[in-house]
């Protein structure tokens, strides 16, 4: 079994154990969401979870589409009442086009190499001007962990610079990328915010996806950033 598929495994079963195991506090990416979109937005949450950031976006006045990989993670929402549908952040359309993309400790699941090509579908689910609002562990390489759950399930740690050339990649403007580890955290996070500036693109073969190797991405981009950890500055 694939990593990924080893992850959503151990989510599938572990979804108790996770719940009971995760702050009810909301993430502090809900109020960086909140600060950029008006009442009434509609929102794509990928990897919703327990859905404790879902009930805090729709409390401030925001419309949520709850979605999650692991169905019994959907199953638990839809028991608690609400709707819920199964999607993997593999797939090729999430739908849309929304308002914002939230993915709150989602895509630290996906292979590096992977990230740009999922960033991307995410785009073409935000409609222009839309926004991305997406945290991440950072870090060198990747791990495994059996934290929280029983059965492990895998990281792909970040740099700033790393994840600000997955954005560009996938057509993304970011608009900050920074590191947000709060005082009391275990390990160190880094909070990505970023536009759809440029005009909604069909699917594009050239954005990569799963085992595309190739180091070259549309528009030129050099896709080696993503494999080494180049110094923040440049
Ligand atoms: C670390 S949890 C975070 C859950 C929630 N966003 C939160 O902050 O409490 C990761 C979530 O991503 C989901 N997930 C893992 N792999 C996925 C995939 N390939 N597609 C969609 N969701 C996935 C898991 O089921 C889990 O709900």
């Amino acid at each position: 079994m694939n990593p990924q598929d080893a992850t959503l495994a151990a989510y599938e079963r572990g979804v108790q154990q996770y719940t009971e195991g995760t702050s009810t506090a909301p993430a502090p990416e809900v109020d960086a969401l909140l600060a950029r979109v008006p009442r009434g937005a509609h929102v794509l949450e990928l990897g919703s979870g327990p859905g404790r950031d879902a009930a805090a976006l729709e409390s401030a006045g925001l419309t949520v589409d709850r979605t999650d990989g692991a169905t019994a993670f959907v199953d638990a929402l839809r028991a608690a009442g609400h709707q819920a549908r199964v999607l993997d952040v593999r797939a090729e359309d999430f739908g849309g086009p929304y308002d914002a993309v939230f993915a709150n400790a989602v895509l630290l699941h996906v292979p590096r190499m992977d990230l740009p090509g999922v960033l991307a579908t995410a785009r073409r689910a935000c409609r222009p001007g839309g926004v991305l609002v997406a945290s991440f562990k950072k870090g060198e390489g990747e791990a495994w962990t059996h934290v929280k759950l029983d059965d492990p399930r895998h990281f792909t740690y970040w740099d700033e610079a790393g994840l600000t050339a997955a954005l560009r990649m996938a057509g993304w403007t970011p608009e900050q990328v920074a590191e947000s580890t709060l005082p009391t955290a275990a390990e160190r996070w880094i909070t990505v915010i970023a536009r759809n500036v440029a005009s909604p693109l069909p699917i594009d073969p050239a954005v990569p996806r799963s085992g595309d190797l190739a180091e070259t991405g549309r528009n030129g981009t050099d896709r080696r950033a993503l494999a080494r950890s180049p110094d923040p500055e440049t």
